[in-house]
């Protein structure tokens, strides 16, 4: 369901308007439905119905603490990639048996902090790590329960940058020579198996590339039975897409069906991390046209939100639909490139868009909720933006914009010469 509506010329997302929204809190500015993203988790949980799962939130996506809070009292786990992010997961009143711990260079140290506070497994991603596991383990005195990232060489078809699960990509273990670790792995004082662990790419349209992976992964699950290793979960990783413009992804529970169907009556416990479906569609960045732009036959809309704050469109070439907030009857339609302040010719939002916009417009950028804050910086010493979370028809600030002091935090400068 569409959390976002145009009533007398307004866009409202639920029950506010986001003109108020940006009169109130300036921009840009974040805000997301928190009705749309329990709907887009509770989706996934619902189809799941009495298959054994674990739904392993990737807070990578968007990290926000409300955020985090809010699956997590839906009964969310999480998948995290650093030390960070279970530091935030446990703010936000994460359980720690509820997380899995992927990514390919694991410290020490966050190796050290995930022992301790008791993860659900540690998606291992190569021998040295599992090494490295063992050994911390065993000074410790805890047993580590690991899972092995597969790498199944399946072509998720999307784009490259974010494509995970071919031979050439940095991520996993040859699912051709997984066995022998294994093997190895089953000799280690102090880890314990706990699963097998797959995730293939992000953004992807179609149901087959999973159903794929999951084939090999449980042909690779039937090996190692027969070598005498039991597995209790099967974690499919991420990736199921969102629509930004006319993509046509699965629904989540056509999605899950296909998964359930391919597993059959296999006793495994299915663990997904899902992201961008949860938060994608349910956030967008609201931002104010601060001068248009004549250069030859091109016009620019240059706004007040950039790259920093919204990396997608300068990176992955992503396109994000981008509308008036409010309805501009004075205005004529005219095509634009919306551009930010940043001082790069990268920085853009949108190309080629027709809009009736005059200077302190407001415009909304969609499909923000994932991977737009998480991915923001202050490049150009920038303050990030605010965050807001709307509750039907009342707006929380998630996280006040930043001020001089954050953007200056830490700095200081050189003493002076003698
Ligand atoms: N699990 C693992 C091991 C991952 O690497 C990822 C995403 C996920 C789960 C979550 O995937 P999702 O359900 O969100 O597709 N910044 C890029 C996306 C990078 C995804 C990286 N890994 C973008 O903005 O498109």
């Amino acid at each position: 369901m569409s959390h976002f509506s145009r009533r007398d010329g307004q866009l409202y997302i639920d029950n506010v308007a986001l003109a108020s929204l940006a009169a109130e809190h300036g921009t840009p500015a974040y805000v997301y439905s928190k009705t749309a993203i329990s709907e887009q988790f509770l989706a996934y949980q619902n189809a799941m119905g009495e298959q054994n799962h674990l739904i392993c939130y990737a807070v990578k996506a968007n990290c926000s603490l409300a955020i985090l809070n809010l699956l997590a009292k839906l009964g969310a786990g999480f998948d995290i990639v650093s030390g960070g992010e279970l530091e935030r997961v446990l703010a936000a009143g994460g359980q720690a048996q509820k997380i899995v711990f992927s990514g390919v260079g694991k410290s020490h140290e966050e190796i050290t902090l995930a022992l301790q506070t008791g993860i659900h497994c540690f998606n291992i991603e190569s021998l040295a790590e599992l090494e490295r596991i063992q050994q911390i383990a065993q000074s410790l005195d805890i047993i580590a329960p690991i899972s092995i990232r597969v790498n199944p060489d399946v072509d998720a078809g999307t784009h490259p940058y974010i494509s995970t699960g071919l031979k050439e990509n940095k991520f996993g273990i040859d699912i051709d020579s997984v066995l022998a670790v294994y093997q190895h792995a089953s000799s280690l004082s102090h880890v314990m198996i706990k699963g097998v662990d797959c995730h293939i790419g992000s953004q992807l349209t179609e149901v087959a590339p999973f159903i794929d992976a999951m084939d090999r992964v449980l042909l690779l699950i039937d090996r190692l039975a027969e070598a005498g290793i039991s597995i209790e979960h099967l974690d499919l990783g991420g990736g199921l897409g969102v629509r930004y413009q006319d993509e046509q992804p699965p629904a989540i529970g056509d999605y899950i069906r296909a998964i359930r169907q391919g597993l059959g009556t296999r006793d495994l416990c299915l663990i997904l991390e899902p992201g961008r479906s949860i938060v994608a569609n349910a956030g967008v960045l609201l931002s104010k046209v601060e001068y248009l732009k004549a250069a030859g036959d091109k016009r620019f809309a240059i706004v007040d939100a950039a790259m920093n704050d919204m990396l997608r469109p300068a990176l992955y070439q992503a396109w994000l639909d981008i509308e008036t907030v409010s309805d501009n009857t004075q205005a004529s339609t005219d095509v634009y490139d919306i551009v930010g302040p940043v001082c790069e010719t990268g920085d853009f939002l949108g190309k080629q868009r027709s809009l009736a916009i005059d200077e302190g417009d407001l415009l909304c950028i969609h499909s923000a909720g994932a991977y737009g804050m998480a991915m923001s910086s202050n490049y150009n010493s920038r303050p990030r933006a605010v965050e807001i979370m709307v509750d039907n028809n009342v707006a929380h600030v998630i996280r006040a914009r930043e001020t001089k002091a954050d953007l200056m935090r830490g700095e200081s400068l050189l003493p002076d010469p003698r």
